[in-house]
């Protein structure tokens, strides 16, 4: 296996991703607890991550002392190059100038690090992201590749071998990246490269069962992939210990609330409340317009309402979330510092301490389509693994203004025809997620003889790998008028479409 150290990097994630997709298993630790983790893994390689401080900063993180001793091979990455560098005899530059964004590096000579994929007097696109640098290279080390704003692109000790680099290898931007990590984990490292998702779980059963124990674990079900495949999962791991509730907020797509219980309960035999509270959602969101008092209010009445789920059930001592990645990351700060929230994603934060419960999520260090993998791995049907995302908030976020019922009904037409129509056409695995908004704006028609004065209906679908950058699906014109005529004539309340032409950035998936 690979330890990865983590400095705190917006990506460290993405550096298990790109070892995980080499066939390599690899586990993220925090540097504060990395000497334990390495006993007990007795890793073949380290990779220390980048990171928001400075190793001349007043007790910087380290990695350990005796990583450098233990004679396997380390990969720093932007400040565990820098760190790398300064525990090693070297000197870094601090509030240098800098380089973000999109670079180039000049490759000086051969390097096992890049062997069969780099040559010397090539250059190559790479993403940097870094204020210090490496100013003053360690006893050993020798510089194998540089920049215009980093000599010490790449540094390299051979004989050790430990490599620093000054640009991320993990993220897509670096074309090459993925590459260079998954030599470095195979050829550097000598790891062969057999990882599977089956392992995946296979470890992830373990760690539930030592984890949870006797105890009681309780798992909100959102209809969605990845509630879905936590409470297979953790049913696999530890059977009627779990419980799983449905909380029907009525903002749930055509049929689905159906769907869900059907397949919880007569596919898998795992326990399941569900509870309709379509009423109690809709009152609190009369009158609510603000996309950020919606998603609060959602949240809160779903713990409200989970809670007291929980309680009828008897309790129980952990509370299991289908949170990935992009979840964390989107909604945490990284740097300590104050970040921006874009949008305040709908989960049940704050009720682990409410109930003192302790929180159970197998699945915090996957993506979307890993977890998708998963699903599979579990014997998910295809067509439930292969849905599309959908957020918790459910249809309130797509029907900017005020929701209604009226107004749920309408858009659940509108989206039901949308998808049957990608369906048909046999795009829907080819797209992210698609979906209608309904909007606050009636727009003039002429329908037969007649005026009309209705809603708008906005059609959005996008392609991505994460969710978190998209880009606009570019469906045939007669497509998206086939399916605009279907929607204008058997939906009432909607005489005009149009379609979302908008990437993310700038745009987000959702409208709210
Ligand atoms: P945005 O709109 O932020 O969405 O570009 C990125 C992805 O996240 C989904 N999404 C949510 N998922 N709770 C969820 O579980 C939420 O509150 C939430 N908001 C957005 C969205 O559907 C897209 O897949």
């Amino acid at each position: 296996s690979i330890l990865i150290v983590d400095f705190g990097s917006q990506v460290t994630q993405l550096i298990a991703r790109r070892v995980r997709e080499a066939g390599v298993y690899s586990e993220i630790v925090p540097f504060s607890s990395a000497r334990e983790a390495f006993d007990r893994l007795n890793p073949k390689g380290i990779i220390l991550s980048g990171g928001p401080a400075s190793v001349n900063d007043d007790d910087p993180p380290l990695a350990p002392d005796e990583f450098y001793e233990a004679g396997i091979p380390i990969l720093g990455i932007c400040y565990g190059q820098q760190v790398m560098a300064k525990q090693l005899g070297g000197s870094v530059l601090s509030h240098d100038m800098g380089e973000f964004g999109r670079a180039f590096v000049d490759v000086d000579t051969d390097c096992t690090l890049f062997d069969g994929m780099w040559k010397p007097g090539e250059r190559h696109q790479v993403w940097m992201s870094h204020g210090d640098k490496v100013t003053e290279l360690a006893p050993g080390f020798s510089t194998v590749a540089t920049s215009d704003g980093a000599p010490f692109a790449i540094t390299a000790d051979e004989d050790r071998r430990f490599y620093g680099i000054q640009f991320h290898p993990e993220v897509v931007h670096t074309p090459d990246g993925a590459k260079l990590l998954a030599n470095f984990v195979r050829h550097v490292c000598g790891l062969a490269g057999d990882w599977t998702m089956a392992e995946f779980r296979k470890t992830k059963l373990e760690e539930i069962r030592a984890q949870v124990g006797d105890g009681k674990v309780i798992c909100g079900l959102s209809g969605g992939v990845d509630s879905a495949v936590a409470a297979v999962l953790i049913h696999e791991a530890v059977g009627d210990q779990l419980t799983c509730v449905y909380v029907d907020h009525g903002l749930m797509r055509l049929n689905e609330t159906e769907q869900v219980v059907s397949l919880f309960r007569d596919h898998y035999n795992i326990p399941l409340v569900a509870v309709d509270a379509e009423k109690t959602f809709l009152d609190g969101l009369a009158g609510v317009t603000d996309p950020e008092k919606k998603r609060k209010f959602i949240g809160g009445a779903f713990i409200d309402l989970f809670e007291a789920e929980a309680k009828k059930v008897g309790g129980a001592d952990f509370l299991a979330q289908g949170t990935l990645y992009p979840d964390v990351i989107e909604s945490v700060s990284f740097t300590g510092g104050p970040s921006v929230t874009i949008k305040s994603h709908h989960n049940v934060g704050g009720l682990p301490e409410r109930m003192n419960m302790e929180l159970v999520e197998p699945l915090r260090e996957l993506f979307k389509d890993e977890v998708r993998d998963l699903g599979r791995e579990l014997g998910l049907p295809e067509g439930f693994v292969g849905r599309h995302p959908f957020p918790g908030p459910g249809l309130a976020i797509r029907i900017p203004g005020e929701v209604t019922k009226e107004r749920c009904d309408i858009l659940r037409k509108a989206d039901a025809i949308y998808l049957e129509e990608i369906r048909n056409a046999g795009l829907y695995d080819a797209i992210w997620q698609a979906f209608a908004v309904l909007l606050p704006v009636k727009t003039v028609g002429v329908m037969g003889d007649g005026r009309t004065y209705d809603s708008v209906c906005g059609l959005r679908a996008v392609t991505s790998t994460d969710g978190m950058t998209a880009d606009v699906y570019p469906f045939d014109a007669s497509f998206l008028t086939r399916v605009a005529t279907r929607i204008v004539n058997e939906v009432q309340g909607i005489n005009r479409v149009v379609y979302d032409y908008t990437s993310k950035p700038p745009g987000t998936i959702e409208w709210e």
